[in-house]
């Protein structure tokens, strides 16, 4: 019995590096073949080099006219906030206390949470979003649920139960020592089980004690291959309560450095408010930010600092944070990404965008090479997008006169609608009605 292989035909799409910062980041071939064998990536090239050269026999889907590209990554994303999406607060802390609070009380209920996660899952699977970085809620069963689902799709997950111990309702509130059992617990059982992988995930400095930080930190340096998420310089009102509580540091990201929390594969939300000390640390550390723009507008939190960032060399990623974001598709994302660079004086291409939603995430959570690329032996996470997927999208694609104009025009204009289909390990698992093509196999 030999690997279970079949390919696909269309326009490829994939990175091999930062389009910012080098010529030759992205390849493209408009008549491309990707080739799957056991879930992984054999090859991705032209057709006419790769065509021919396929066993007879192996299943062609053709999806000629639609591009190719790596599954989105989504580095920031809490899934117990589905149900609260779209809703409004003057800022951070009166929405945490109005809505988030509320809402992840109910993930102590296993059967809830199982049932959201589905919902969560499946929702991120039509919008082309193959992997995330997930905050679930304080409870255990939260995090178990998710992992259950996740498990079920064979999705490359990353997720880890809140840590609070202080500044939040008692119904959500645990001791330290009780978070860092648990979240030890949940490393050990579900870390590497599988494309199952845990963070570390103490909520913000604010939610935390000294002493919960300080085991979170304990526990980030015992399991290195784990991951780190937390929140950090998003609003202003938060900032000044950081600096109450945590006097001695120098900033709100130094909170963070003391306690031993910045390391590759620790994911920074926001960082919208950071000063040039900050940013210098999240490159020397090999911390990774995720920027969060629908959920930065919609809160009102601030513009991120772009050009700033880039000067320091940061590791950047883009995200979603729903429920404080307000769509879970990435291109939607990409759109208000770039409508932020745009206030900040800062010209985003849309290579850098779709760059940013697939190598860039990978490369941000140490993954490259796993997720994000077409490059061999990496994992069949790939998507297929119509850019015909709506009157006005075929009308404004039809006439784009370079790569650049084409998927500009997904870019701003796109949504989960340009999702024709999504793969997972080689499986289709989504796929969308009505798309007007034929994605079944010739
Ligand atoms: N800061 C602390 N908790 C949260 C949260 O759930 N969402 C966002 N956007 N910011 C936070
Ligand atoms: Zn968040």
């Amino acid at each position: 019995h030999g690997p279970d292989i079949f390919a696909v035909r269309g326009s490829l799409l994939d990175f091999r590096g930062d389009p910012a910062s080098s010529e030759n980041a992205h390849r493209w071939e408009e008549d491309g073949l990707l080739v799957v064998a056991d879930g992984k990536v054999r090859a991705a090239g032209a057709y006419a080099a790769l065509g021919p050269a396929l066993e007879p026999g192996v299943r062609t889907i053709d999806c000629r006219g639609r591009i190719i590209t790596p599954g989105f990554i989504d580095t920031h994303i809490h899934y117990p906030q589905t149900d609260m999406i779209a809703s409004p607060a003057e800022g951070l802390l009166p929405w945490l206390d109005t809505w988030t609070f509320p809402a992840e009380r109910q993930f102590s209920d296993s059967v809830h949470a199982r049932a959201t996660a589905s919902f969560f899952l499946d929702e991120l699977l039509r919008c082309g979003t193959t992997t995330a970085m997930v905050y679930c809620s304080v409870h255990p069963e939260s995090a178990e649920a998710f992992f259950q689902e996740s498990a079920a799709r064979g999705m490359r997950m990353v997720a880890g139960k809140v840590l609070m111990d202080r500044h939040c309702p008692e119904f959500l509130r645990e001791s330290a020592e009780q978070g860092a059992l648990a979240s030890e617990a949940l490393i050990r059982k579900w870390h590497k089980r599988g494309r199952q992988m845990v963070a570390i995930t103490p909520r913000f400095a604010a939610t935390s004690t000294p002493a919960q930080l300080q085991l979170a930190g304990e526990l980030a340096r015992a399991f290195p291959d784990t991951f780190v998420q937390t929140h950090v310089a998003e609003n202003t009102d938060e900032i000044a309560w950081i600096k109450s509580l945590y006097p001695e540091a120098r900033s709100y990201l130094d909170v963070y450095e003391r306690y031993g929390l910045m390391r590759p594969r620790a994911m920074y939300a926001h960082c919208i408010w950071l000063d040039d000390t900050d940013r210098a640390r999240m490159a020397a550390t090999g911390s990774a930010a995720a920027l969060c723009p629908t959920s930065n507008l919609f809160l009102g939190s601030g513009l991120f600092d772009m050009r700033s960032a880039d000067r320091a060399g940061m590791t950047l990623t883009l995200a979603t944070d729903v429920g404080g974001g307000t769509s879970f598709s990435m291109l939607e994302t990409m759109n208000e990404m770039y409508k932020v660079a745009r206030m900040t004086g800062v010209h985003l291409s849309a290579l850098r965008l779709f760059y940013l939603a697939t190598l860039g995430g990978a490369r941000g959570m140490g993954l490259e090479g796993t997720i994000g690329s077409f490059v061999a032996g990496a994992e069949a996470d790939f998507i297929v997008l119509d850019p015909c997927a709506t009157p006005l999208l075929a009308r404004r694609t039809q006439r784009a006169q370079s790569l650049e104009e084409l998927l500009f025009a997904l870019a701003i204009l796109g949504d989960d609608r340009v999702v024709e289909a999504t793969f997972v390990a080689g499986k289709i698992l989504h796929e969308r009605k009505h798309s007007g093509h034929n994605a079944t196999p010739e």
